[in-house]
Parts: C-alpha cells; structure tokens; sequence
C-alpha cells in the first residue's frame, strides 16, 4: 500500500550536534510509513565515533535500499554523503517529501529514485558506491532472495554495506534472518558492529548492525 503524504506526522531527529531534521511519517499505509528503531540505530551509528562522527561520509557515494521515510539517506545526506534513497515507487513522494523538509541541511546532494530488489537495474557502471545503507529489510520472505541479489550485484570491491536489523523472535523471522546471512556469505564477508562501538545511548542487544564487504581477492 502506498504511503498518502496527506496525512503526516512529523518525528524529529536530532543530531549529536542538535542539528535537527524533521521526518514526515504517514498515518496511514504499510510498514515502510514510520521511522523503524534499526533506522534510528544506524543513523547514530553513523554519527558515532566509529564512524569517525560522521566524517566517513563527507563526499562519499551513499545508496540506502528500502528507505520507507528515507531517514538513514537524510542524516548521511547532511553528513557531507552525496545519497540516492531508494524504495518502492508507492514511498517515493514520502522521501520527497522528506527531502525537501530537509534540503537546507544538503542542497542536490539527496534524491529519490525506485529500486524494487531484483528487479530494478541501478546503473553502477558509471556509479562509484562508496556505502549501502539498509534498515529493518530481513523482513520480507517473497523479497529475500531478490534482496541478496541486489546486494550482492551492487556491492562493489571498495564498497562497504551497512545493514542495521532488529532481531525477531515470533513467526518466520527467525528463519529469515538465518537464511539471509546464510546467502549473503555465499557472496561477501560479513562482520558484526560491537554494541561497545555503537551509540550507547541509541542501541540495543537486539538490534544489530552488520558489515559487509566483497572478499578480497
Ligand atoms: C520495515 S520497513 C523499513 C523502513 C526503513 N528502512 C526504516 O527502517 O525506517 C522495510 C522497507 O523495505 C521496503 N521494501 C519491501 N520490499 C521491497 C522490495 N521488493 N524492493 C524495494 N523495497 C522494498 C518497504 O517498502 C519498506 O519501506
């Protein structure tokens, strides 16, 4: 279902600078609508010393994948990333929205394009993909596999892929979540972000961030 920008909401996030940023989130709609925790989590860890508080993206190549409001892309954006958010054509106006709440904190440096998981083909030849950024997408058993396949197909031998997720334990999910790691190392060398190097505040034993890189070679 499609994300209605009539009806919004606005969630703020503030950044370690205080710098705010105002994320429309839409009443109604499916999950992608609203600012999900691992977004939240990512977006401080991108902030984070770790992450050198946020100088690692200054000039840097950003895709995000299943962005729902786009958050993660928007904090990277006005941390110096030049970032393209992507979703399902039904989220774009939401993101655009987001954007141009936003634009004083990035200018051009954020847009919004559709990527549906393998389907959609995002021309990497001429683009240089410094880092992927994902939130809360082990969530879909139909786009699973399409997901690692996107993953895969894009991550390039300098690129590094951020994938933030929460850890369910109810349904399918935990299936899910084996499967997909269990793909995704047939492919790339996957690493786990330490909770001692993450937000202390903006982090949780059930929320993980998880590296991934091509393997050398
Ligand atoms: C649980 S939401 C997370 C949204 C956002 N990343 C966050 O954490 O706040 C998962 C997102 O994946 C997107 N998604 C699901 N299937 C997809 C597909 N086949 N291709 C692209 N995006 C997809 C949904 O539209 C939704 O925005």
């Amino acid at each position: 279902m499609s994300a209605p920008i009539d009806k919004t909401f606005i969630r703020e996030y503030e950044r370690n600078d205080e710098k705010v940023l105002k994320i429309h989130q839409s009443a109604i709609g499916d999950v992608g609508c609203v600012v999900w925790d691992a977004a939240l989590v990512l977006c401080k860890y991108l902030e984070s010393g770790d992450f050198g508080c946020g100088a690692k993206l200054k000039g840097k190549t950003v895709l995000e994948l299943g962005a729902g409001t786009g958050v993660v892309g928007l904090v990277a954006g006005s941390l110096g990333a030049h970032v393209t958010i992507t979703d399902l054509p039904e989220f774009l106006p939401l993101i655009n929205l987001n954007i141009k709440e936003n634009n004083e904190l990035f200018g051009d440096d954020v847009k919004a394009e559709t990527l549906i998981w393998g389907q959609t083909e995002y021309n990497t030849k001429d683009e240089n993909i410094d880092y992927i950024l994902l939130a809360d997408c082990i969530y879909y058993e139909e786009s699973l596999e399409p997901l690692v396949n996107t993953i895969v197909k894009l991550c390039q031998q300098h690129t590094t892929i951020l994938c933030c997720y929460e850890q369910r334990d109810t349904g399918n999910k935990p299936q899910l979540e084996r499967r997909f790691f269990e793909l995704v190392r047939e492919s790339l060398k996957v690493e786990e972000i330490s909770l001692d190097n993450q937000d202390p505040l903006y982090s949780s034993p059930d929320i993980h961030i998880m590296k991934f890189t091509k393997q050398p070679g």
